[in-house]
């Protein structure tokens, strides 16, 4: 299902009191989007930090605690980073959440994953822009349309598609083409599957890539501007958005349309199909990946010990030698 603006009621959101909990990257553009789309009782509640200054410079005169934002909120829009958010929910908002009131959030993983103690006479909804702050605020200037997916997650008043979708249309997000009708668990599902399964083995590709033709004798400056310092990649991405992953293969010569066509009918895929399955559904669907994120603690610990792993890469090492010899030409690029 896709929703227009001609489905969405602005003035529903326009007569409710908005609280903000976060003013990052999405909260400061959604803000200045409702505060322009007419929404005059706007309350940002965030943590004393340059965040709460900028929304003040901004000229929002009601920048308050977390908690004091949301005693106040008849909907409350949920935007601090999400590994952040079981833990800000159960110590400062889950007690003060007034009664019948929405929850906003941008990303499903929370919400999918069951992180947060929900109150029972709670609307849940997903407004999740499928696009940066900055592009949020700017395409609402220039009335362009962005993609967005929306949802309702729990319907307790029976209101909550209408609240969901005045809110989407009020951030602009309504617009075009529409809003695509998705659910948290969809959304999160296949943002985690991207990040562990998809862009994980395109980095194990160009890895192990290198490690060959290195190993061959080629050099690293032609290597790497082969596989992507030349930003072709990115020219293919690019064409494979508007016209088709499979069919931007017609602007490659013929002996690179064979090389590829012939290759790829030949693997069934079978094997990474069994990999992705398990991934999807052992880790991803089944919560574990989220239940042991949304432990901080030990998310502080392992992260960057994964990132000392990939400095000693010897692809990484390649990298920093070949942007040193050519720097005038990635600048220039
Ligand atoms: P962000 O990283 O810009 O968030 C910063 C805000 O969170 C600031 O207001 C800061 O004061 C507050 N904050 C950070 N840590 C906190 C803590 N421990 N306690 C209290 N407040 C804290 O967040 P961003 O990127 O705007 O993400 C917000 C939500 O929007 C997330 O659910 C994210 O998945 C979703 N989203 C983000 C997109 C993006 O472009 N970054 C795109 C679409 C959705």
């Amino acid at each position: 299902n896709i929703y227009h603006d001609k489905d969405a009621d602005i003035s529903l959101v326009q007569n409710k009191t908005v609280s903000f909990i976060g003013y990052g990257n999405q909260g400061r553009a959604q803000a200045l989007n409702l505060r322009d789309s007419g929404v005059k009782n706007i309350i940002i509640g965030n943590q004393q930090d340059d965040y709460a200054e900028q929304a003040r410079k901004d000229g929002f005169e009601n920048v308050v605690t977390i908690t004091e934002a949301v005693a106040q909120g008849d909907i409350l829009m949920l935007l601090i980073p999400d590994e952040d958010q079981q833990t800000v929910w159960n110590e400062q908002i889950r007690s003060c959440i007034k009664p019948n009131t929405t929850l906003v959030v941008a990303s499903g993983y929370n919400v999918a994953f069951n992180l947060l103690d929900i109150p029972e006479d709670m609307d849940v909804v997903m407004v999740a822009p499928r696009m940066i702050g900055a592009g949020v605020r700017d395409r609402y200037v220039k009335k362009i349309p962005y993609p967005c997916f929306v949802s309702v997650e729990k319907d307790s008043s029976g209101q909550a598609l209408k609240t969901c979708l005045s809110i989407a249309s009020a951030i602009g997000a309504t617009r075009g083409n529409g809003a695509v009708e998705s659910s948290c668990r969809e959304e999160a599902g296949i943002d985690l599957f991207a990040e562990q399964a998809i862009w994980p083995e395109i980095m194990v590709i160009m890895r192990e890539a290198y490690n060959v033709l290195h190993e061959a004798g080629f050099s690293d400056e032609a290597i790497l501007f082969d596989m992507y310092m030349s930003k072709e990649p990115a020219e293919i991405f690019e064409r494979a958005a508007t016209e088709g992953i499979v069919k931007q293969l017609k602007y490659h010569s013929r002996t690179s349309q064979y090389g590829q066509l012939s290759t790829m009918n030949k693997n069934d895929g079978k094997q990474i199909r069994e990999k992705f399955q398990n991934i999807l559904q052992k880790n991803i669907l089944s919560g574990n990946f989220a239940q042991k994120w949304s432990n901080q603690k030990w998310a502080a610990e392992e992260l960057p010990k994964e990132w000392k792993v990939v400095e000693e890469a010897p692809i990484v090492q390649a990298e920093l030698r070949v942007q040193k010899l050519m720097k005038d030409f990635i600048k220039s690029e």
